[in-house]
């Protein structure tokens, strides 16, 4: 009986270990350690044994499982470990990941950054989520003033502060103007303050979400000519040497005189096309920094004056050759056979 043991364990150990695949290895197991293999049926003569050769044989038979086993489970590791260095074939032509890009958004932040750091303009970033003081008041915008209206804001449900009233998501950069001034303390100051906007609107050329770029320059003997001549600087370097802008006079509490800023079209050069329709379009607002401003970030009117202006970052971007699109929201949108295209 024990020589047959001995004679099936070194057979099955020689078929195990010239084994080729899984499936020879799924049988052999089945062949010798199944319930009605070969092993199992030398197991049925135990009960014909004395007590003593019944107990030798009981050690010897499961030694020989033990070592069928251990046998089984080193060909299984060797032969899946070999599956896994064939897959691994390093001489196979790989698959190249697809590249990502930057958003069109953060190109152009990144663009108008350089543009303005060039002629000295230091980036800053004030909270998106703001007092009303920053927004509105320090901006010669009291309380219930009728001209607050037209930001369309969001106010926060949260308590009010005394001093700084309550608080609102920035409907617009110029809430960075008083807070740079306060950390400067005193001229100049060269800021450009990019940064998230929020107001209620959602149309074709309006996001509840979008950017704006400020720009505030305080210095002594600051005047419009600079205000312009900064406007320049920038339609030349966004939209090419060809371009030009202008200035209308408009209202802002914040600044005096105020100004809209119109930019040339760079697809008619300023003779009027199915996208401009006149020749120019709006980016935002600018003008001379207004004396009460001044004074609510701790600088005296008397011997400084600045100008200012808020342009809206998606507005801008979208005036660019080659970017047609008919409503400012698809740049929210998560279709990547639109964004892809940037
Ligand atoms: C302002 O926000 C002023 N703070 C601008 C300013 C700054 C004036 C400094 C003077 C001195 P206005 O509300 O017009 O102004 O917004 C400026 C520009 O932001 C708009 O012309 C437009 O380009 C952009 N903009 C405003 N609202 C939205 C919106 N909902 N979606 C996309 N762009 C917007």
């Amino acid at each position: 009986m024990e020589q047959t043991l001995h004679n099936l364990k070194n057979q099955a150990l020689a078929q195990i270990i010239s084994a080729e695949s899984l499936e020879e290895l799924k049988n052999i197991r089945v062949s010798y350690l199944g319930r009605k293999g070969q092993i199992n049926k030398v197991t049925e003569e135990l009960k014909n044994l004395g007590t003593d050769e019944r107990k030798a044989l009981g050690r010897l038979l499961n030694d020989t499982k033990q070592a069928l086993e251990d046998a089984l489970t080193n060909r299984i590791q060797e032969l899946t470990h070999a599956k896994r260095q064939e897959w691994l074939d390093p001489t196979v032509p790989g698959i190249e990941p697809e590249r990502g890009h930057l958003h069109l958004v953060t190109q152009a932040i990144e663009e108008i950054s350089r543009i303005f750091e060039k002629i000295g303009f230091t980036r800053v970033r004030y909270p998106e989520v703001e007092w009303d003081w920053f927004a509105f008041e320090s901006l010669n915008m009291p309380k219930e003033h009728p001209a607050r209206d037209e930001w369309e804001t969001f106010f926060v449900d949260a308590p009010e502060n005394k001093k700084w009233g309550k608080i609102v998501l920035t409907p617009h950069t110029s809430s960075g103007q008083v807070r740079e001034m306060m950390r400067l303390k005193k001229p100049p100051i060269r800021m450009i303050n990019i940064a998230k906007c929020y107001r209620r609107q959602s149309d074709v050329t309006h996001n509840p979400m979008f950017h704006q770029f400020e720009g505030l320059v305080v210095d002594k003997g600051i005047n419009i000519t600079h205000l312009k001549g900064t406007i320049d600087h920038f339609a030349k370097s966004f939209y090419g040497p060809t371009a030009i802008s202008r200035i209308r006079p408009f209202h802002f509490m914040f600044t005096e005189p105020s100004f809209e800023v119109d930019f040339s079209c760079i697809h008619c050069n300023g003779k009027g096309c199915r996208f401009c329709k006149s020749g120019w379009h709006e980016v935002g607002g600018a003008g001379m920094v207004q004396p009460n401003v001044l004074k609510a970030g701790g600088i005296d009117p008397k011997e400084y004056s600045g100008f200012a202006f808020g342009w809206g970052v998606e507005r801008a971007q979208l005036l660019k050759p080659g970017i047609e699109l008919d409503d400012i929201r698809t740049l929210y949108s998560t279709d990547l056979r639109y964004l892809k295209q940037f």
